[in-house]
């Protein structure tokens, strides 16, 4: 590998170190104060850029936590001084505000005391006539670990001897976390092997979408349990004297059957008397229901089963029904047989609307 990658930055801050530390033992003890304050300052500007995405991150936080709580309701920025979680919103801020205060403090005591730590241990060498070596803190190893790369010093070990204008070619490896990342790669490449298509032990995607298919059907058919469909069947409806029921059919009659069998059902030139006892058709729920539901398509009455729902050809019935001896004025002359109905003998317990109307 021959690239020169971003390293420049540290390469030149470790070389200044060392000859900024070199130099220091010959100098004087306030040269040496007013170096340790220099440092000092530097350390603070670095703590500062260090910290201030920090912040700037956790507020970004507490916003986006802000929006994900609030919902679908009125959001916290619509109308921020209002909102129910104002107060747990500032005590948070505040508790954020309170252990970055804490954190920086901290951080500035163990700084200041490295530098009275550094300076004892400069006295120190200069004392015992050794040169000190300044500790490197655990983020210097780190970086210097991550970044391992031949040093500024020995470069010349790994030039390529090309140059191009001033530019030379390095025989620089790469960084040990890029080929770490890429060992980590291939890790996870087979631990997902054997997990999905050794193994099997976690579903593919094909697979999983079955499975949320299914789950999906499971919930379909607690849902249709939950609320069971009634059946509307012209073979085995039977009439109920349903308030609910007979005044949605009043409704459908209205916008629909006025027209050829007037608005009391009286009958005109079109359609028959439906409030009589002579029927056509017959005069039974099951007969009227479909009628209405097949129609008399040859004779002008419509099937309106194509463009009605079961449930509203069912109260139409159930309303034509109702008008049974209303004797409205005017009304056609009876047409078809005279329909006897049969005195039903109510079965016990037979109460309940849905069994009625099955
Ligand atoms: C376009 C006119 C027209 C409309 C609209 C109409 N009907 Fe009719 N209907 C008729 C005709 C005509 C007949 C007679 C059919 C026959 O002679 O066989 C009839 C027959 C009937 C019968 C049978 C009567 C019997 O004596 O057996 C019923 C019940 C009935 N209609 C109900 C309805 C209902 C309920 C609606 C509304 C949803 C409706 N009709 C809408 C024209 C219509």
């Amino acid at each position: 590998m021959n690239c020169c990658h971003d390293e420049k930055p540290l390469r030149m801050t470790m070389l200044q170190n060392s000859r900024l530390e070199n130099t220091l033992i010959i100098k004087t003890s306030c040269e040496k104060k007013r170096d340790a304050y220099k440092t000092h300052e530097a350390q603070k500007e670095d703590l500062l850029k260090k910290i201030i995405p920090l912040i700037i991150f956790l507020f970004l936080g507490v916003s986006s936590f802000a929006q994900d709580t609030t919902g679908s309701a009125k959001s916290f920025s619509d109308d921020p001084f209002n909102h129910p979680l104002l107060p747990l919103y500032l005590l948070s801020i505040a508790i954020g505000i309170v252990i970055i205060l804490v954190l920086i403090a901290a951080l500035y005591t163990i700084k200041i005391l490295n530098v009275f730590v550094a300076q004892a241990e400069k006295e120190r060498a200069l004392k015992l006539g050794i040169a000190y070596k300044k500790e490197p803190s655990w983020w210097d190893t780190l970086t210097e670990k991550l970044n391992a790369s031949v040093p500024v010093e020995r470069e010349e070990s790994i030039d390529l001897g090309h140059n191009y204008d001033g530019i030379r070619e390095l025989d620089n490896h790469l960084p040990p976390w890029w080929k770490w990342l890429f060992v980590g790669t291939v890790v996870w490449g087979v631990i997902y092997l054997l997990v999905y298509h050794v193994m099997g032990t976690l579903p593919l995607s094909d697979e999983e979408y079955k499975q949320e298919v299914a789950t999906a059907e499971i919930a379909i058919q607690k849902l249709k349990a939950a609320q069971p469909q009634v059946l509307i069947d012209g073979n085995t409806i039977e009439f109920t004297n349903d308030a609910e029921l007979i005044a949605n059919g009043k409704k459908v009659y209205l916008s629909n059957c006025s027209t050829c069998h007037r608005n009391d059902g009286g009958g005109n030139a079109i359609g028959p008397n439906l409030t009589d006892n002579y029927w056509i058709h017959g005069g039974n729920a099951k007969s009227i229901f479909n009628t209405i539901k097949s129609g008399v398509v040859e004779k002008g009455m419509p099937d309106w089963g194509k463009i009605m729902s079961p449930i509203d050809v069912r109260d139409v019935t159930f309303f034509v029904m109702s008008l049974k001896g209303s004797n409205p004025v005017d009304a056609k002359a009876p047409q078809g047989e005279l329909f006897e109905p049969v005195p039903k003998k109510p079965l016990p317990g037979d109460t309940t609307k849905t069994q009625a109307v099955l």
